[in-house]
């Protein structure tokens, strides 16, 4: 069958059906799913990868190799999804990219696509008020968390250091996300740049420890100017004391780069917002819509205090581009990143708050929270746990007296394919999680991991 480059209005109302059918059926399975589904086959792999040919394809016959190529591995949409960083997708968001492909406007520079770029606006604004970031406050839409840590590096180096940054020092903790690591190596730092502090028994930045190693290395001559702060580590959850950390930044001269990529978004919770007060004192700060709000992977955001800081590191002209960056009140978006040409990635943030409103994403979050609380209750008590940590937000994470037992609970937990669980190394000892921020999570998914343990145990 060959189709051309331009299919009719009937074969894209035929297409559109199809589709939508294939994708109803997969969110109306999503409740009841596994949530690992072992290897994927090697002949479905080989057939997968083969190039493209001359003349098109049928789309029943495509989609059927979808449907073989999304078997195997991590079924994200199931609610025993427990493990690494879960995101059980959004119908409204699937909605929200089919929108923004088809209309295919350009939404790097604002006079190409005013309307569609204060959508985008308008929701980065959302988050820089959610957050309290204050009147001069601006952001920008990026890939995800990884992107949004390498954009605030970046700003706070600029701002911080100019162009002589060789003698620059970063401060993080071994909890942070790697994602920071990696963009200060992606800035331009050395490894003897980035300094480890140290943390509290339950894995949180100690201040006392920051400010020290900041007037040591200062006093050898580095130049301090960066810590970076973790609004929910990845490992353990934890949250550091975020006014302690802004007060010795504020008193240090410092930058503070908050990573809320996967907690940050809790502060639409009653609860998330006081675990994250502090927050509001953010230099930059790391989120990610595909965590927290469920949103396609490739939604995350870098907002900062001062829009200038942000365009000062990021604004690039060229001949062929216009004079300003701006058009009618509306700053170029790329002017605020690294990139020109980008997705309109606001659709697929935007549409799901206009169609749900704010309400149900806290809701969500809020039984996040629940869920993992109930976790740690029905946990605490079993024998053989040497450690479990009160979780700060929605991830639980556990310690066995033997490590050993700990992974074969793993194993055990994820070879039953209901849940999927992943593991951390903290100080050299197998640490389980159990990462809650999935809105399809029951407490039947809960129970059904505390019970593998417990007998894994017995
Ligand atoms: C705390 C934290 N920061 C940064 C990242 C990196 O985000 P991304 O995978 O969207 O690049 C993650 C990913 O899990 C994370 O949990």
């Amino acid at each position: 069958m060959t189709y051309f480059l331009e299919p009719d209005r009937a074969t894209r109302e035929a297409w559109v059906r199809l589709v939508s059918d294939y994708l109803n059926d997969y969110f109306d399975a999503a409740p009841g799913m596994d949530a690992y589904d072992g290897d994927a086959d090697s002949g479905v792999l080989a057939r997968l990868r083969r190039p493209p040919a001359e003349t098109g394809r049928d789309l029943a016959e495509v989609l059927a190799d979808i449907e073989a190529g999304s078997e195997g591995g991590i079924l994200h949409p199931s609610g025993g999804h427990l493990s690494y960083i879960p995101n059980a997708g959004q119908f409204t968001a699937a909605l929200g990219e089919f929108l923004a492909a088809g209309l295919n406007r350009y939404t790097g520079i604002a006079y190409c696509a005013p309307g569609l770029v204060a959508i985008e606006h308008s929701v980065v604004d959302w988050m820089t008020s959610l957050f309290g970031l204050g009147p001069d406050a601006a952001g920008v839409l990026l890939s995800g968390g990884s992107m949004a840590n390498f954009t605030g590096v970046v700003t706070a180096r600029s701002v911080k250091l100019g162009d002589d940054f060789t003698r620059g020092r970063i401060y993080l903790t071994a909890h942070t996300h790697h994602s920071v690591a990696k963009a200060a190596r992606l800035a331009g730092f050395r490894a003897d740049q980035i300094v480890k502090v140290a943390v509290d028994e339950d894995r949180h930045m100690d201040p006392e420890a920051l400010r020290e190693a900041i007037r040591a290395d200062r006093a050898a001559g580095h130049d301090p100017f960066l810590v970076v702060a973790s609004a929910g580590t990845t490992d353990t959850g934890a949250v550091d004391d975020l006014h302690a950390i802004a007060d010795v930044a504020a008193e240090e001269g410092l930058w503070l780069h908050v990573d809320g990529a996967y907690g940050g978004f809790f502060i639409l919770t009653d609860r998330g917002r006081s675990r994250l007060d502090g927050i509001q004192r953010a230099d930059s700060l790391a989120v990610d819509p595909h965590k927290g709000m469920s949103l396609p992977f490739g939604s995350g955001a870098v907002l900062v205090r001062d829009e200038s800081a942000l365009v000062d590191a990021h604004l690039g002209r060229g001949a062929y581009l216009k004079a300003e960056d701006e058009y009618m009140g509306l700053r170029d978006i790329a002017s605020l990143g690294p990139e020109l040409s980008r997705p309109f990635r606001g659709m697929s943030v935007w549409l799901p708050l206009q169609l749900h409103g704010v309400a149900p994403f806290r809701d969500a979050l809020d039984r996040s929270l629940d869920l993992a609380a109930y976790a740690y209750d029905r946990l605490k008590g079993i024998p053989g746990l040497e450690k479990v940590w009160r979780p700060d937000l929605s991830i639980v994470a556990l310690r066995f007296a033997d490590d050993e037992v700990g992974r074969k609970a793993m194993e055990r937990v994820n070879s039953e394919r209901k849940a999927h669980l992943s593991p951390t190394i903290v100080e050299g000892r197998f640490v389980l999680r159990i990462a809650v921020l999935n809105r399809r999570t029951t407490e039947e998914h809960i129970d059904h991991v505390v019970e593998v343990i417990a007998e894994t145990l017995a």
